[in-house]
Order: C-alpha cells, then structure tokens, then sequence
C-alpha cells in the first residue's frame, strides 16, 4: 500500500480570502480589502504587560485551562460585559477563538455527525467540520432580513439532519449582521428543543455600531450553550492568539482535556497580555470601533450610491457588495479585480453558496485605501457589466 495523506484532508477546500491573499501578494499597489486584521497596532500597555510578561519568567506550561489569575479575570469581564456567570473553573483560555471554537466542536461531535453552520459565514466552519469528519449543513441568513437567520428553515433543516451542534456568529462575519435579542432567545429555544448544543462564536462581541450584542449564555436556560471569545478584534490581538471558552462545567472538563494533545496550554505571555487587555482601560475600545463605524459609513455610502449595497452592517468589520451585475462567479471576479483594477477582496463564494454574485470588503483598512478601493470595484463592476 503506498503513504497518502488522508483524503479530506486533500479535498478540503482553502479559505477564498486566503487564496485571494496569496495572489495579491508580491503585487506592487494592491489595495487589500480582504484580510479580517484590524490595521492598529495592539495598545502599547497591552505590549507593555506581555514583555513584562516574558521578562519577569511567564515563559513556561500554564495548566490546560491556562493560568488561574487569568481565568478569573475572563470571568470578571463575563459578568460585566456578557451578563454571563462563569466560574474560573469553567473557563478554557486558548489561542484565539479559531482554536476554541475547533476544540469545543472536537468535543462534541463524533466522525459522521452533523454540524449546522451558517450561509453566508466564515469559511472555517466548513474547514473545520473537514478536518473532524463531520458533515456541515447551511441554514440560510435572510438578506432582506438584515441577514438574520430564518427560523423557520432552521427548524426544518435541524429536524431533517438531526444535528448535533447549531453555530452562530452574531456580530457576524462577513455579514455585520447583529441579531436581536429576541432572535437569539428563540435560537437558544430551538437549540433545546432539538436537543442541539448552541456554539455561540462572539469574537465581534465588541464591535457593534447599532443594537446591542446578546449573549445567548446570559439568558435563561442557556446549560447548552458554549460560548467562544477571541482578544483578536477588540484589542487588536490577532497574533498574540489567544480567546477563550465557557460552558456547561462537564463540557468545559473535556474541553480542557482536549487541549492536552492539540494545545497543551495557551501562550503564557499572550496570556499576560490579555489579562491587561481586560483589567485596563477599555478607551482602545471604544476608538477603535469608533474607526471601523465611520468607515462604514463611508463604504456605505458608496455601495448605495451604485445601487451594490446588500444590507447595512451594524457591527464587525465587513460589509457585502453585490457585484452579479458582472457574473455570479465571485471568485473570478474577485481574482480579475487583483489582476486588472489592483484590489483584493473577498470573493462571495467561500462564506457559503448564498456568496455567488457577492464579495466582503473588510473595514478594517486605512481609510484612504478603503475608499480608493471601493471605488475601483464599483467603476469594475459598471465597466464589466454585460460583457
Ligand atoms: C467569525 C470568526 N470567528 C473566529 C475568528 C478567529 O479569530 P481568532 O483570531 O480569535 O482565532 C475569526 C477571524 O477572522 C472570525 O471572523
């Protein structure tokens, strides 16, 4: 028998962002619209707390679940800005929210189960449900509905699949969607009634413009509910890589055992790091969401004044465009546009089958480029229409 790697593994599909990423790079002049990486750099007293970190000797193993000084300041920051009671013990602090979200899901799912995953949504749902040998199913997010779920279909589509785990992202990329709080009470609801668990990936948690961010674990009869946070977005932290867990005691245990072989323990220093992040002062905050919301208004702007706009996003840091008027494949025209007009977005197509005809535009770019950038798509969109 000849060495092969595994299959799925061949066949799983790349992120089209990362694709589109790789084609742009080495470009001279590409404007990058398609990378989730907020453009400020990590506030220096969060930097600060991570060298003090390193140099004072945080530079070993921390328990699976990371360290406790750490955890029971998640915890704090769980009950002040989630509503969320959570006890240091029940808490898993990992490296970012992709990792606690893969994790959470290794625990619950055997090889053959099904996962409910949202269309449009992040790419590494499906990469994940991939690697773990699961089938991952779409529920629609409604446009016309400020891309909040339709619950009707939903219920179907768990009755019909009889899956295991429903996953949510509110504020939602790439959509900016932010669902009601009454929207995610009956979600928590259908998840129970279907005997589902509800893994609630709330990395945007912070960075919401209208309405207020929900967290289904702050409601009543929530004990399904796993909740997954990430110091990514809202302190600029993407490479510091850590986010964190919280559930149901039982569940948390397994996650922690998980952890061992695939982690063992989150960067010690990154840890530090965070537990400034969540003990200092929450200004970083506030300005740069403050950032990303007049950004938004101006691509904003600019979409509907081309008649490309879907629907307003009202937190994370993306905004849909319609581009079908230029062909519903979104990956070539998300590949022409590097080529031709030099920018890089995200094509459609990798959130989900709903993305044809569609591409994300990320906001967390300078807002210059941002422009520019925008406006280059719309003037592609109207030269390449009907030809
Ligand atoms: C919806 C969603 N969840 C999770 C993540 C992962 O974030 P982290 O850097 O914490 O792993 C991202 C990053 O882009 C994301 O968009």
């Amino acid at each position: 028998m000849m060495n092969r790697p595994a299959e799925r593994i061949r066949l799983m599909r790349r992120s089209g962002i990362r694709e589109i990423a790789d084609l742009a790079a080495g470009r001279a002049d590409v404007l990058h619209l398609e990378m989730g990486q907020p453009d400020f750099p990590t506030p220096a007293h969060i930097v600060e707390a991570g060298c003090e970190a390193a140099l004072g000797g945080f530079t070993t193993y921390t328990a699976n679940k990371g360290l406790l000084e750490v955890r029971e300041s998640i915890a704090v920051k769980l009950q002040r800005t989630n509503g969320i009671t959570a006890s240091a013990k029940d808490i898993v602090i990992t490296a970012g929210a992709v990792n606690a979200l893969a994790e959470t899901l290794a625990t619950l799912v055997s090889p053959g189960d099904v996962i409910l995953i949202p269309d449009p949504g992040w790419p590494n749902y499906q990469m994940m449900a991939d690697v773990l040998s699961v089938h991952a199913v779409h529920y629609p997010l409604v446009a016309e509905a400020c891309y909040e779920p339709d619950l009707d279909r939903l219920d179907e589509l768990a009755r019909s699949s009889g899956a295991k785990v429903l996953m949510i992202n509110t504020p939602g990329n790439p959509t900016g969607a932010v669902f009601s709080g009454e929207m995610t009470e009956r979600l928590v609801e259908l998840a129970a009634r279907h005997g589902m668990y509800l893994l609630s990936d709330e990395c945007y948690e912070q960075i919401v413009f209208e309405g207020e961010h929900v967290s289904p674990a702050s409601l009543d009869g929530a004990d399904h509910v796993l909740s997954v946070f990430s110091m990514s977005k809202s302190y600029a932290m993407t490479g510091w890589r850590m986010g964190y867990v919280t559930g149901p005691s039982d569940v948390i245990e397994l996650v922690a055992k998980v952890q061992e072989p695939l982690l063992s323990c989150a960067t010690s220093i990154s840890q530090k790091a965070g537990q400034a992040a969540l003990e200092g002062e929450q200004t970083c905050v506030e300005e740069m969401t403050e950032s990303y919301r007049l950004r938004r208004d101006m691509v904003v702007d600019i979409l509907r004044e081309s008649g490309l706009l879907i629907s307003v996003p009202r937190g994370a840091f993306y905004v849909m465009a319609d581009v079908s008027a230029a062909g519903r494949d979104s990956y070539a025209f998300a590949r022409r546009l590097v080529e031709e007009r030099g920018v890089a977005v995200a094509p459609g197509e990798t959130f989900g089958p709903s993305g044809a005809g569609k591409v994300r535009l990320s906001l967390a770019t300078a807002a210059p480029e941002l422009r520019e950038g925008a406006e280059r798509m719309v003037r592609a969109v109207a030269d390449w229409s009907g030809v």
